[in-house]
């Protein structure tokens, strides 16, 4: 059997599964991320594993791996998430679970001193309540009951949406894993990023993943008539917008590392010949130092009153989410680097951009990740490319860093 391959069908069969017929998205709670959960947990029994979905929705496989070590045994968990963006590419999360599946089918016949599980979370992206981790919240014990009474852009609140999932939002606390009983988190994931393809190796381990804060940001001018009212008496709230998104790119440009993305905006009313009476948008912040991202977002801030006070606009910030920068495990960083190179010559160090559940995670147990090299650094667009050679590094890899733990006494 080619694992690889199987991986390879596996991720392209799971692609196809999505809320839109032109394209894969497949967020938080929608029918596709049942049917996604309902897919994969058959790959995860064929894998010999117990299958269960929990509270919020999380996919987890418990594998009955041979070990040893009696009822004092530890769980090393792998995965990554099954939701995605919207026309999303079909690797930025499901390589890193159903390449868990596959790593637990090769390890069945090994005796390791611990067991094995894997996960699919339920919600990374955040796309549907503007804030990631859920699954991943919900799992480390870091879930905020507030969190509950958000809502989707159809007014349904996250209590409600995990209902109609079939899990319930008064039982989020089982979703608990018991940090004494973790080895650690492990997660493979897509660089997303272009520096593998540079130097021409399939893998590389993650150091640390950037800390980022999400804010969510309103000005609040005047609609108006558009062919009557003087363009100096306007106070337009999607002109004021314009100007700050400007600010944003500006800020980031200059100050080395750090990424910022004004991702949506929502126009009111939205009609062509009324003056735009008020502009939501979503602000990104990114940076590895926590210090130099919270000091960008003070400068936004104050960039955006000034905007605000010029055009004579009212303006809300709202931060809705912030997570600080987290550093793999060095004893799994070590365990990683060697396991890379039996199978590379060269090992190359790569900080995430990118937030990972494994962030996460680091709240309770060890992590590390595993990049993967992918087309043009190219994601969270439907073009996203691996090969299957690099699939098969992967798995190789993950097979010996699994392994490495077995010989530790
Ligand atoms: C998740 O992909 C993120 O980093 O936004
Ligand atoms: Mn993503
Ligand atoms: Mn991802």
């Amino acid at each position: 059997m080619d694992r690889a391959q199987q991986i390879f069908d596996r991720l392209d069969e799971l692609g196809r599964i999505s809320e839109d017929a032109h394209c894969l998205t497949r967020q938080y709670g929608s029918d596709a991320m049942r049917r996604a959960n309902n897919l994969v947990g058959s790959w995860m029994k064929q894998a010999g594993m117990d299958v269960r979905v929990d509270a919020i929705g999380n996919l987890i496989g418990t594998s009955a791996v041979p070990s040893t070590g009696g009822s004092s045994r530890k769980t090393l968990l792998l995965g990554s998430h099954l939701d995605t963006v919207k026309n999303a590419g079909k690797y930025d999360g499901p390589l890193g679970v159903v390449l868990a599946i596959a790593a637990v089918e090769q390890c069945k016949d090994k005796s390791l001193p611990f067991d094995i599980s894997v996960i699919g979370f339920a919600d990374e992206e955040g796309v549907r309540f503007q804030s990631t981790y859920l699954g991943s919240r919900a799992v480390a014990g870091s879930f905020d009951e507030k969190d509950l009474q958000r809502t989707d852009a159809n007014g349904v609140t996250l209590a409600n949406a995990i209902k109609h999932f079939g899990g319930d939002p008064n039982k989020l606390s089982e979703c608990r894993f018991d940090r004494t009983k973790l080895l650690g988190y492990f997660e493979v994931h897509i660089e997303q990023g272009p520096v593998l393809e540079q130097k021409n190796q399939a893998v590389g381990p993650v150091t640390a993943i950037a800390g980022q804060t999400r804010a969510k940001i309103k000005f609040e001018g005047k609609a108006g008539h558009a062919g009557t009212t003087p363009m100096s008496m306007r106070r337009d709230a999607l002109c004021g917008a314009a100007g700050f998104i400007q600010m944003v790119e500006s800020c980031a440009r200059y100050n080395a590392g750090l990424v910022a993305t004004i991702g949506q905006i929502v126009c009111e009313p939205n009609v062509s010949n009324v003056i735009p009476a008020i502009a939501h948008l979503t602000l990104d912040v990114r940076h590895r130092d926590d210090k130099i991202r919270l000091r960008a977002c003070d400068e936004l801030q104050a960039a955006a009153k000034k905007v605000a006070a010029l055009r004579n606009l009212a303006m809300s910030w709202q931060v809705v989410q912030e997570t600080t920068s987290v550093p793999c495990s060095t004893e799994f960083s070590i365990r990683l680097h060697q396991a890379i190179l039996k199978h590379q010559s060269d090992v190359t160090d790569l900080p995430s951009g990118a937030g990972h559940d494994a962030a996460v995670m680091s709240k309770i147990c060890p992590i590390a990740m595993l990049f993967v090299r992918c087309k043009d650094g190219l994601s969270h667009h439907p073009d996203e490319s691996i090969t299957v050679e690099d699939v098969r590094v992967a798995l190789a890899v993950l097979t010996d860093f699994i392994h490495s733990f077995g010989i530790r006494k």
